[in-house]
């Protein structure tokens, strides 16, 4: 099975620009023109110091953490180049627990994420070149995301949940050992990568088996 270094430096360099890109509006800040200016809030008093103080600024959220631990940048490149994806890890409106792989557990893998082998039996060693090759790279990749993707944070231990990946099954976690463990895989979670706003970032020492 022949690797698609030609759709891997296109995602990659298409991550690289996307997130030059995208990086001023990743900064939340009143002072931003772009940004509303909180109209739930009622008028504040001026004579109450309190009050008039604007609310907590550069609320943290997962999407501006997701880069920072270089051990999982792979998957965290990947998570930028997915739309959805990307737009709910910068929501504050929605939690999530990113369940991110070691760089090494992605390269680990028999395959790269954005393969199938059935679309090499049905198309060929081309499957991932010209624009539907494209097209189906990036579909692939946006499972191995979802399935990476939990929309629910804080996650308690032994509690049930599905991932964003349409059609999974159920996992859940459980300590062993002091260890956190991804059940029913038996994936351990390495640590706790990051706390904030939107949720956690757990790194994983192996991907999920989603297919
Ligand atoms: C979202 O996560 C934050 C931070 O952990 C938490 O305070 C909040 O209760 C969570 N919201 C929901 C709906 O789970």
């Amino acid at each position: 099975m022949r690797l698609s270094a030609v759709c891997c430096l296109q995602i990659l360099s298409a991550t690289a620009f996307a997130h030059v890109a995208t990086r001023p509006n990743g900064i939340r800040s009143e002072s931003d023109p772009q940004l509303p200016l909180m109209p739930a809030l009622p008028p504040s008093k001026p004579s109450d110091p309190q009050q008039s103080q604007p609310p907590p600024q550069g609320r943290v959220l997962i999407s501006d953490v997701m880069g920072r631990d270089r051990s999982i940048n792979i998957f965290a490149s990947f998570t930028r180049d997915i739309a959805s994806i990307s737009s709910r890890l910068d929501s504050s409106l929605e939690n999530s627990t990113v369940l991110a792989p070691l760089n090494s557990a992605v390269e680990r893998l028999p395959r790269k994420p954005w393969e199938d082998p059935r679309e090499y039996d049905a198309f060929g060693a081309n499957a991932y070149e010209g624009g539907d090759g494209k097209d189906r790279a990036q579909r692939n990749l946006r499972r191995f995301v979802e399935a990476h993707v939990v929309p629910a944070s804080p996650w308690a231990e032994k509690e049930k949940v599905k991932s964003l990946l349409d059609g999974d099954r159920e996992i859940w976690w459980e300590m062993k050992d002091g260890v956190k463990v991804i059940k029913p895989d038996d994936i351990e979670v390495q640590s706790i990568a990051s706390r904030v706003g939107n949720g956690e970032v757990w790194i994983l020492k192996e991907t999920r088996n989603y297919a």
